[in-house]
C-alpha cells in the first residue's frame, strides 16, 4: 500500500525524510505529478525505472529548488543563464552538459553526457526540494506510456503499492509536462518536447530556435519523442468535424459537436491554458466510458496549441 498524505508542513517533512532514505515519493509540480527519488542514489533511481516500467535508455529530469543547486551538476552557458533567470521556477526543462564527477547516478541520465534539469514552481515541490537540498529525479508519476497524472488519485491508479508515498495537493495548474529544450551543445537550441512554456516565450529571450524535430534526426535524443506515448486505451480520432453515438467527444470551445454518447469540453470558452489543465483528466475520464472511440475536436495552433497538438497526436498513435 502506498501512503497518501496532505501536502502540509508535516507531510512535506515526512516526504523529504523518505526521499533522503532512498524511498520513492510522488509529489505535485505545476505541470503534472512527478515520481521523485534522490538523483544521487543509484538504488532509488533503479526503483523509479522499475515502478514506471520505463526503458533504461529514457533519462529522467532532475528537479532542484534553485539554479545554484543545478549548477553543481549541469554546465550553464549564457543562454541557459538567461532562460533560468527568466523562467525558473516554471515549466521549462533545460538539457545541459553534465558535470561528470557531481555524483549524479548514471542511470538517472541513462548514461548520457547531458542532464535535464528544472526548478518547478509548485509551492509543495519547492518546499520539498528545499528540504532535500539536492537533486530529485522525477519523471511523470504514471506507468510508462500512460497519460501523465494531474491528481494524487491518478498517481495511485497507476502506482499504488509500487511507491512509498504520494503527497496530495489536489489538481495541478498547468496540466501538461514542461517544455524540454536541448542546449546540450553550443550549436543546438531545439525543443525536444513542446510543453507548458511556449516556443514564443523562449524565443523572446534567446532568439530563434532550430525548427528541425528531434524525432526525425536523432530518434533517441529525447526518448519522450517516441511516437506512441501519453495514450489512453480507447482509440482516438483527431480533428473530428462530426461525431457518432458510440463515440465519446472531447470538445473545445463554445460550439461542441452534437450527437456523441458522452462529452467533455476542454474549454467551453475556448482557452488553451484551460484546455491544457483539463486534457489528461478528461482523457482518463472518457477512457473509462466504454466508448468505441474518443473523437477530438480541432484546437487552435498557436502558443500552448503546439504542446496540446503534440500530446493528442501521440495519444492517437496506435
Ligand atoms: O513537467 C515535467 O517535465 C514532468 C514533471 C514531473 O516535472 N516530468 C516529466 O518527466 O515529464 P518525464 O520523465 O515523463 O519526461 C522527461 C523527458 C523525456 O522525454 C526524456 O526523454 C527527456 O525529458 N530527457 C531527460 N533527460 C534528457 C537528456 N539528457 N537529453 C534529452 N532528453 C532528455
Ligand atoms: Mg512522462
Amino acid at each position: 500500500m502506498t501512503r497518501r498524505l496532505q501536502a502540509d508542513a508535516s507531510g512535506i517533512a515526512e516526504a523529504a525524510a523518505i526521499l533522503l532514505a532512498g524511498g520513492l515519493v510522488a509529489f505535485p509540480t505545476e505541470t503534472v505529478y512527478g515520481l521523485g527519488a534522490l538523483a544521487t542514489d543509484s538504488a532509488a533511481i533503479a526503483r523509479v525505472f522499475a515502478a514506471k516500467g520505463r526503458p533504461a535508455h529514457n533519462p529522467l529530469i532532475l528537479h532542484v529548488a534553485n539554479k545554484a543547486l543545478a549548477a553543481r551538476f549541469a554546465r550553464f552557458d549564457a543562454r541557459a543563464e538567461r532562460l533560468a533567470a527568466a523562467f525558473w521556477p516554471g515549466p521549462l526543462t533545460l538539457v545541459l552538459p553534465l558535470i561528470r564527477d557531481a555524483g549524479i547516478a548514471p542511470a538517472a541520465t541513462a548514461g548520457l553526457d547531458t542532464v535535464a534539469v528544472r526548478v518547478p514552481r509548485h509551492p509543495t515541490a519547492l518546499r520539498l526540494l528545499e528540504a532535500v537540498d539536492g537533486p530529485v529525479a522525477a519523471p511523470s508519476a504514471n506507468r510508462s506510456g500512460q497519460v501523465s497524472p494531474t491528481t494524487a488519485a491518478h498517481v495511485l491508479a497507476d502506482l499504488d503499492g509500487l511507491i512509498d508515498l504520494v503527497l496530495d495537493a489536489g489538481s495541478v495548474e498547468v496540466g501538461i509536462e514542461s517544455t524540454v529544450l536541448d542546449l546540450g551543445r553550443p550549436d543546438t537550441g531545439r525543443i525536444l518536447r513542446p510543453g507548458g512554456l511556449t516556443r514564443d516565450a523562449i524565443e523572446a529571450v534567446i532568439g530563434r530556435l532550430d525548427v528541425s524535430s528531434g524525432a526525425s534526426s536523432e530518434p533517441l535524443r529525447s526518448p519522450g519523442l517516441l511516437a506512441r506515448h501519453y495514450a489512453p486505451k480507447t482509440p482516438l480520432r483527431l480533428d473530428a468535424v462530426s461525431v457518432a453515438k458510440d463515440e465519446a467527444l472531447l470538445a473545445f470551445g463554445p460550439q461542441p459537436l452534437e450527437g456523441a454518447g458522452w462529452m467533455l469540453n476542454l474549454s467551453p470558452k475556448g482557452d488553451l491554458a484551460e484546455a491544457a489543465h483539463n486534457l489528461y483528466a478528461m482523457l482518463r475520464a472518457l477512457d473509462t466510458e466504454g466508448a468505441r472511440r474518443i473523437a477530438v475536436m480541432k484546437l487552435p495552433e498557436g502558443g500552448l496549441g503546439e504542446a496540446l497538438a503534440d500530446r493528442l497526436k501521440r495519444a492517437a498513435t496506435a
